[in-house]
């Protein structure tokens, strides 16, 4: 493949799709929605602590390292070079892949950039998790803070390293040997055996070869070509290692930035930014959450909403929409876009509180504290917008809303500074409001 000209635009537009909050926004579906209009989808951060649901005519699938595009036909899905890639969890998701009859061999790529998860990730992981005196950040438990530790560290193990077996075996052995040590040392943790973890991943690697290629080369060619990306996020803006609710986020960058360095496609290629967003707020594992509620009406949006995580299966969190919160993330990932989900999810709520600002320390504002102090003091003001007591599940046109319900989005779309592309009303394919002007923002594939 020839070296790309810098200077060729692509034809049509490109789009990264990222999470507005703390993740399971509903990315999944939207990214699902949303293929058949791009030919490649692209996975750019992250690893299999994603869990991306997607519902086609009442059939389900749970995509953890594996982008939602490959569920249509004729879409090619890239593991980009920021994803830290656990070969015996992808290999899982694509047997499940194959066996529900969807097609992965010859449209599936992994980059040989990215980096992998081994099994004293995850050992390291959870003796940190639950040792004594440790800050808990209720992490998903797959090795991923310690695999990003790792790559910035400068001895990670990388994909093209996996499949040349006298240097995985060399890796295996000496990285053994120093996690076991600090492990014991640290956690009292029993030692991982080196010989059989070298066996177990020469043979996964074999079975990932095939999908292995330089994924830079591959989707810069396809730009040129006139082909277009989507770029899938995985977890929430406010997880990002550098912009999220610091310590209490994941390992790397899940802002509309890291679609350009976990993916070797320059930011002039990135395209539209489209943030997606529940029309209230969910959150797994620890960490400030302003606007957080309990009880009664916790409880329904959790029933209602299904709040429970797509991989580890804990309950999520539940609250309302954060203005100051959201026009934050709108800022730090350049969004134009919002899709709003979940609005079916507040069929039954009177009323719904939404937070227009902050009160700290006695005085007004809209800015996000940068550290964990700051936030506890925070004090959600909210506007109380009148809820609309009918059901919206599976409408597909705005105009068939119920008008408070219309009300609700405006007042999102005006108070967030960033225009709503789309609403959905269910989790399936189907339930999903598209609004005229962004309809026309990507063309369907020739
Ligand atoms: P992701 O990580 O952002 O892809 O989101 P998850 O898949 O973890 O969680 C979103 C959950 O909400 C999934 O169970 C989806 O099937 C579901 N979902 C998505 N959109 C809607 C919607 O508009 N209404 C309802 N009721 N459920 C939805
Ligand atoms: P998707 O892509 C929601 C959370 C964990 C924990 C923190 C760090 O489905 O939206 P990690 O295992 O990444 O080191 O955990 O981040 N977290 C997510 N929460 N959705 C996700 O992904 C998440 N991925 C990580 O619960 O609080
Ligand atoms: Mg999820």
């Amino acid at each position: 493949m020839s070296q790309i000209e810098s200077s060729v635009l692509p034809q049509r537009p490109s789009a990264v799709i990222l999470g507005a909050q703390w993740g399971d926004e509903g990315k999944g579906k939207i990214v699902d929605v949303l293929s058949e209009k791009f030919d490649i989808v692209a996975r750019y951060a992250g690893g299999h602590n994603a869990g991306h649901t997607v519902i086609i005519d009442g059939q389900k699938f749970v995509l953890q390292l594996i982008p939602c595009g490959v569920l249509r036909p004729g879409c090619t899905g890239v593991i980009g070079n920021g994803v830290v890639l656990d070969p015996m969890a992808f290999l899982s998701e694509v047997q499940k892949l194959r066996a529900a009859g969807v097609r992965v061999d010859g449209n599936l790529f992994i980059s040989n950039r990215a980096q992998v998860i081994l099994p004293y990730h995850r050992m390291i992981e959870l003796a940190a998790e639950t040792a004594p005196g440790r800050q808990t950040i209720g992490t998903t438990r797959r090795g991923i803070g310690p695999a990003y530790e790792d790559k910035i560290h400068r001895n990670g193990l990388r994909v093209v390293d996996l499949l040349n077996p006298s240097l995985l075996r060399t890796h295996i052995h000496n990285a053994c040997h120093e996690k076991n040590t600090i492990a014991h040392a640290l956690f009292g943790t029993e030692p991982l055996d080196p010989k059989q973890m070298y066996e177990e991943y020469a043979r996964a690697a074999e079975q990932i070869a095939p999908f292995v290629t330089d994924t830079a080369y591959l989707l810069n060619h396809a730009l040129t070509v006139g082909q277009n990306i989507m770029f899938e996020g995985a977890q929430g803006a406010l997880l990002d290692i550098d912009h999220g609710t610091y310590p209490f986020v994941t390992s790397s960058s899940s802002t509309a930035g890291g679609a350009v360095t976990g993916t070797g496609v320059g930011p002039r290629h990135a395209g539209t930014v489209i943030g997606v967003t529940k029309a209230y707020v969910t959150r797994v594992g620890e960490g400030p959450f302003p606007t957080e509620i309990e009880g009664e009406t916790a409880d329904l949006l959790r029933a209602r909403g299904m709040e429970y995580g797509a991989v580890t299966g804990r309950p999520r969190r539940c609250g309302w929409l954060d203005i100051p919160l959201l026009r934050y993330s709108n800022m730090i990932n350049s969004t134009q876009w919002l899709v709003v989900t979940k609005m079916d999810v507040l069929d039954e709520c009177d009323e719904i509180p939404v937070c227009t600002a902050y009160e700290i320390d006695g005085k007004m504002t809209s800015i996000i504290p940068a550290d964990i102090r700051g936030f506890k003091s925070i004090r959600p003001v909210y506007t109380r917008l009148k809820g609309w007591s009918c059901s919206t599940e599976g409408i597909t046109e705005y105009d068939q809303l119920p008008k408070p319900a219309q009300q609700y989005l405006e007042f999102l779309e005006r108070e967030s500074g960033a225009k709503i592309g789309i609403v959905s009303t269910g989790p399936d394919r189907g339930q999903t409001i598209t609004m005229p002007e962004f309809e026309d923002l990507f063309a369907r594939k020739g």
